[in-house]
Parts: C-alpha cells; structure tokens; sequence
C-alpha cells in the first residue's frame, strides 16, 4: 500500500440503508485541508446520513471514511476531537443569554477559560451587544452565527455545517455565509450541504452533487460549468434578481459583524448539535440509525 497523504475528509465506497431504503450506494470524495466543500442535493438525498457518519453519530454499512486520518468507525473520540458539527436545527438554548450559551458549551469541551472564550466568540461574530440577551429574542441569522460560534469552540480543525440557512431570511443568509468564509480564511476546512445551488455556487470551492446515493459530479464550479460545454454568446436583457431588488430596497447586510433586529426565524429543533458531541458519551457501535433520526418537515 503507498503512504497516503493525511486529508481533512476522505470517504471511499461508503453505503447506509435504512432497511430496505438504499441511502447511499457508495460514497467518494475527499476534501483538501482550508477548503470549502458543499455537498449538494435535494431533500432526502442522503446529506445528514452522510454528515452523521463523518461525524460519528452513524455507523455506514460499508466503505470507510476518515476525518484527519482517524477512521471514523474505529477512532471515533479522536475524530470527535477533531471535528464541530452544526446540525440542520441550531443547539442554541432559548432561555439562555448568548454569552451563556457560549460559556455552556465551553465548560461542555473542558476549555480552560470559559468566560474569556464567550467574549472572544461574541466578538468574533458580532454578538457582543447582543450577548447578555436572550437567545429567544435573536434574528435567525444571530442564531446560526451563535450555533457556529458554540460549534468552534476548542478550535476543530474541520466543521460540518448541516444546512446552515435553511429557513433564514435574506439577511440571515448574508451573515451566515461571510461567517463560513472567515472560517475558511482562519484555514478551517468546512464541509457544508445544501439543497440551494447558489449558496454551493457562492461558497464552495469544491461542489459534489449526491444523487440518488452517489456523487454524480464532483469539481469546482467551473469544471460542473464546463460539463455543459463551451460557453454560448447571447444577447439578453438582463434584469436583476429579485435578490438584487431586494437588497437594494433594505440595504444590502454584510459582514458577521452586523446584527439585524428582527424576528426570531429559526425555531430551535430536535438536531444533533456540537453539544452532543461534547457532552454525551457516544459510542458510535451504540447508535443506530433509529435513534438519531432528525425528521424534517
Ligand atoms: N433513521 C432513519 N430511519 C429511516 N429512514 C431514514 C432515517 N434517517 C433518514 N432516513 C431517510 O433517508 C433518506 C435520506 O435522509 P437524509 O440523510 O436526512 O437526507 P437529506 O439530509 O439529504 O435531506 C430520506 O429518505 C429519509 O427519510
Ligand atoms: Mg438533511
């Protein structure tokens, strides 16, 4: 066997089912260190499946598949080490302040300086006026960017971000994206999924689209472009996007540094949270693929 080099994410041939349902029918892909790779695909193509696996919530059927060189089925706390997970419903308690939530989650990990760490992470995502509030009255957008913040603590050197703007706002969206960048500036590999093209198209460095249990085409955005062959001069009007009406309109947000007063979008669900992760003793031979079902609307 040659010597393989150490990458952030390499799954090879990995297959769920559940029952009879074939979920993923032989998964491949790697992930380079710092970057960012969105795995695309419809509702129930199989991305959380595959996301539980990597984060060692799930056990696969078959095929392998490692975070920084651990394997994941049988070196499961060193992945865990490794790794945040910000799940499909934000980990964010209600009733808590933001900076309570941070300080809970630092605590959770063992950090040795809980509060010094809540205050760097508000003031890294902008939260700092709003942390002595409580997490009920945030936008959605301060939400997710509170759930991200509780997912980094203890530093990961890789993120799975599950969704991370499913139902948000314009504005939510905005913030959450300049969050995953800065991530990814910061060298953090992530590993996001979407089921919206232009979050893939405006993040992603790499985009994978999972279809029917397996990644049909995996590349950067100009090598899924070039999949549709030279491109075609035309004549068009060009309008703007309801998108770029919109902005125009309110005022375009930019920056995890600005916060949107607003109503809160994001109900707080039943998902898998970076909390879990640091605060339940999961042994992934233990977890089946019943007990971790996020069922979603
Ligand atoms: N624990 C489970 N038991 C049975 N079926 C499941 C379970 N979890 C997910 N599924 C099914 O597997 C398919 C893939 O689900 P999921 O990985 O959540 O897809 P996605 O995240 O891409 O929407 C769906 O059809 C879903 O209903
Ligand atoms: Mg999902």
């Amino acid at each position: 066997m040659t010597a393989q080099l150490v990458l952030p994410i390499r799954v090879q041939g990995l297959e769920k089912s559940y029952k009879n349902l074939k979920v993923l029918r032989g998964v491949d892909f790697e992930v380079q260190p710092g970057s960012i790779f969105a795995l695309l695909g419809s509702n129930g193509a199989g991305k959380t499946t595959l996301v539980k696996i990597l984060a060692t919530l799930l056990r696969a059927d078959s095929g392998s598949a490692s975070v920084n060189g651990f394997d994941v089925a049988t070196q499961a706390k060193n992945v865990r080490e490794s790794i945040s997970l910000t799940g499909q419903f934000t980990a964010v308690d209600d009733i808590l302040t933001g900076r309570e939530n941070l300080v809970m989650v630092a605590k959770l990990r063992h950090v040795p300086n809980p509060q010094e760490i809540a205050d760097q992470m508000l003031d890294r995502f902008g939260l700092t006026e709003a942390g002595a509030r409580r997490a009920a009255t945030y936008s959605g957008g301060m939400r997710r960017r509170l759930d991200v913040a509780m997912s980094l603590i203890g530093s990961p050197s890789v993120v799975f971000l599950d969704e991370p703007t499913t139902g948000l706002d314009p504005e939510g969206r905005q913030e959450v994206w300049e969050t995953v960048k800065e991530l990814a500036r910061r060298g953090t590999t992530v590993l996001l999924t979407t089921q919206y093209l232009d979050e893939a198209e405006e993040l992603a460095d790499r985009i994978a689209i999972l279809h029917e249990g397996r990644i049909i085409v995996n590349g950067t955005l100009g090598e899924l472009q070039e999949l549709l062959g030279p491109p075609k001069v035309e004549y068009v009007e060009v309008k703007p996007t309801l998108e770029d009406v919109y902005f125009a309109v309110v005022g375009r947000v930019g920056g995890a540094g600005k916060t949107v007063p607003g109503q809160n979008a994001d109900p707080a669900g039943a998902g898998l949270t970076s909390a879990d992760l640091a605060s339940a003793d999961l042994r992934s031979a233990d977890v089946t693929g019943a007990d971790l079902t996020s069922k979603e609307q």
